[in-house]
């Protein structure tokens, strides 16, 4: 691992490429200042982010993990101004910040938080959907769970992104004892035999280390 390389190379892709204007530094040191861990997307990650809701033409957008609201303000100013996203956070002392932040940046009317365990927040999400984009990133443990949740939820031609799922390459270790390890190869077991999706995994590096994004395309019936 070179993490110091990996970090010089996304600072000269945020220097050119990749720009993070004001609301979405002010996000980020709000989430820190409250002391909300900094596990936010990298905002090359984010950016992706923003070019697959474009991509997709996405009008719903269903998020799991708010966290401060940096990766839910990406994806909502990538949404036209009829879009709406619907994101669900564990932590009610996180969601506030997100509030603030989200508000803030000028989104506030496309986004709705749901507060509480994203389990019990689904039930409540029946007539949220069909969702044209789905990005799971929340507790790693339940992405299958998540995401057998979503394929149901959404259309065809839609995506369906779970981030951190390759977690330093132990995503390759049948014997890793991880419970968030092995609900990634499970979802990748579980993907392998499912002609509903078409997906793959791109492995990345950058200021958050060595890590992935799965990304799954929902084929039409
Ligand atoms: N998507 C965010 C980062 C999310 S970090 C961004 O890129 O900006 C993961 C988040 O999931 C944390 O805020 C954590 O509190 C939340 N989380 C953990 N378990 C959860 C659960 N069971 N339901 C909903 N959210 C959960
Ligand atoms: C963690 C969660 C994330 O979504 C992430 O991208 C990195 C780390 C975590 O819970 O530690
Ligand atoms: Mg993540």
């Amino acid at each position: 691992m070179d993490q110091e390389l990996f970090s010089a190379v996304d600072a000269f892709i945020c220097g050119t490429v990749v720009e993070e204007d004001e609301a979405l530094r002010s996000a980020v040191s709000a989430a820190e200042e409250a002391g909300l861990p900094g596990i936010q997307v990298s905002p090359p990650q984010g950016k992706l982010l923003q070019l697959l809701v474009r991509l997709v033409g996405a009008k719903t957008i269903l998020e799991f993990g708010t966290l401060g609201g940096y990766s839910a303000i990406l994806m909502a100013r990538a949404l036209p101004e009829d879009g709406r996203l619907v994101t669900l956070e564990a932590r009610p002392e996180y969601a506030e910040v997100a509030r603030r932040s989200i508000d803030a940046a000028g989104v506030g009317e496309k986004v709705e938080i749901r507060v509480g365990p994203a389990l019990e927040a689904l039930p409540g999400l029946k007539d949220a959907g069909p969702f044209d984009l789905v990005f799971i990133d929340a507790d790693k443990v339940n992405t299958p769970n998540y995401f057998a949740w979503a394929l149901e939820r959404t259309r065809a031609g839609g995506l369906i992104v779970a981030d951190n799922v390759v977690r330093d390459g132990s995503l390759a270790d049948a014997a890793d004892p991880d419970e968030a390890t092995k609900a990634q190869r499970r979802l990748h077991e579980m993907l392998s035999e499912d002609s509903r999706v078409s997906a793959t995994t791109i492995q990345t590096v950058g200021v958050k280390g060595y890590d992935g994004f799965l990304i799954a395309f929902v084929e039409p019936a």
